[in-house]
């Protein structure tokens, strides 16, 4: 059947590929670890009590009836209070949007400020950008980055791609690499898009920047999130940020996102939620807007978290270290926030006990699946080429336990490659 050509276009996940071979083997009674999702075990991370029963609480008090198409006015107050006391940004309740996860805030930002053909560049790898771009017609511009800058972006590899684009998207810390951007690099990446305005005509869109910072909380030791508003306050009138309770409260099935930005971008962004209906459900809203104001609360829940996810990167890390140490062709950075690992398995092109080659980094990921029972996503879901050996692990889902163990497994599987 004839569907429309957007419809016909729209790539598949890669990750969902993956899914379904460690389903499959799953069916046949193996245990994989199963470090591929960017989500939470709710049961080893379930989410803040007094988030849940406010949830509870207000489902009993008969909170389920349409909330307002930009999100209850009380947990926009709570938001804007909470954004000037943990980072020092200053936006008001009407620059404030709140919507069923982040998700419909990025698709609903591409479509208020990209028309069909525009120029969107982001950095790769990245999450999701060739997704939105897909979804609006936009022209997508990969910026290739490298491990030695931990896959963050610079001024120089940005710098030949900004003329004449739409819209710049970042994301820090970033998904798929749990790394972070230092406060030079994002400085002369703002100063970059400060440029290009100040070089444009009046009469033409000027250079817009989507900012994703849904992992801000989630930061370890001593690297500090940057945004480039604090950075470059003139920047305020061309950028929307992208942010949300899914990753810092374990609430990603909860569905309460909140983006802020200039007032009457935020105004058409709220259409377009509007009309598609992403609100976030209104008792969740009640709840997260009394949470967010208890700052005791929220600081008890983050610093267990952030204590128990920095753990399992870091077992990881050391174990990868490890393993390098020991002479395999593996390497790992170090985990600086989200849920993320960014490790390298350079095995391609070895050969399998079976005698089959490894041609690229999905065959060395399916390899390590069937004989050490750890799935991790190949950067190439990400917008890399496939000959980028490097992958994400996402921890979410695992206890520590599941993580220690799994380290002499890869060992064993890695000794077998000739
Ligand atoms: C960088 C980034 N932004 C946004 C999202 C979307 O979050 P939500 O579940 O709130 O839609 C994700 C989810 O994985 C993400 O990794």
């Amino acid at each position: 059947m004839k569907v429309s050509v957007l419809a016909q276009n729209l790539s598949g996940s890669e990750i969902i590929k993956i899914a379904g071979e460690i389903n499959e083997l799953k069916k046949q009674g193996q245990n994989i670890a199963n470090l591929t999702i960017g989500d939470f075990d709710s049961n080893i991370y379930p989410i803040p009590a007094e988030l849940k029963d406010g949830i509870i609480d207000a489902y009993n008090h008969n909170q389920t009836n349409y909330p307002p198409a930009d999100g209850m006015l009380s947990l926009r107050e709570s938001v804007s209070g909470f954004l000037s006391s943990r980072m020092g940004l200053q936006y008001p309740s009407n620059q404030i949007l709140i919507s069923g996860g982040s998700r419909p805030l990025i698709y609903s930002a591409y479509l208020a400020l990209v028309d069909p053909g525009d120029w969107v560049v982001f950095p790769t790898p990245s999450w999701n950008n060739n997704h939105y771009c897909d979804l609006t017609g936009a022209e997508p511009i990969l910026v290739q980055t490298r491990p030695e800058n931990n896959f963050m972006p610079t001024a120089a590899e940005i710098a030949p791609h900004l003329k004449g684009a739409t819209l710049l998207a970042l994301c820090s810390p970033l998904n798929p690499t749990g790394t972070m951007f230092n406060k030079q690099d994002l400085e002369e990446i703002c100063d970059l898009v400060i440029a290009e305005n100040k070089s444009r005509p009046a009469d033409q869109k000027p250079l817009y920047l989507l900012y994703d910072q849904i992992y801000s909380q989630l930061t370890f030791g001593d690297h500090k999130h940057y945004d480039p508003v604090t950075l470059r306050p003139e920047l305020k009138d061309y950028t929307v940020f992208v942010d949300g309770g899914s990753k810092c409260f374990a609430a990603t099935g909860v569905r309460v996102g909140w983006g802020f930005g200039p007032a009457g971008i935020i105004n058409n962004m709220k259409a377009i939620v509007g009309h598609m209906g992403a609100w976030s459900p209104k008792a969740e809203q009640v709840a997260m807007a009394d949470y967010l104001k208890n700052e005791t609360f929220v600081d008890t829940y983050l610093e267990k978290l952030k204590a128990d996810i920095r753990a399992s990167l870091s077992t990881l890390h050391e174990g990868f270290q490890a393993l390098k140490a020991d002479g395999f062709s593996v390497d790992s950075i170090e985990p600086m926030g989200a849920i993320y690992l960014t490790i390298k398995i350079d095995y391609t092109g070895k050969a399998t006990p079976e005698g089959q080659i490894l041609k690229n980094s999905a065959d060395v990921n399916f390899y390590l699946i069937k004989e050490a029972k750890v799935a991790f996503v190949p950067f190439s879901a990400f917008g890399t080429g496939d000959d980028v050996n490097w992958f994400r692990a996402s921890v979410g889902a695992s206890t520590l336990e599941d993580i220690e163990q799994m380290i002499p497994r890869i060992r064993e599987a890695l000794n077998k490659l000739k």
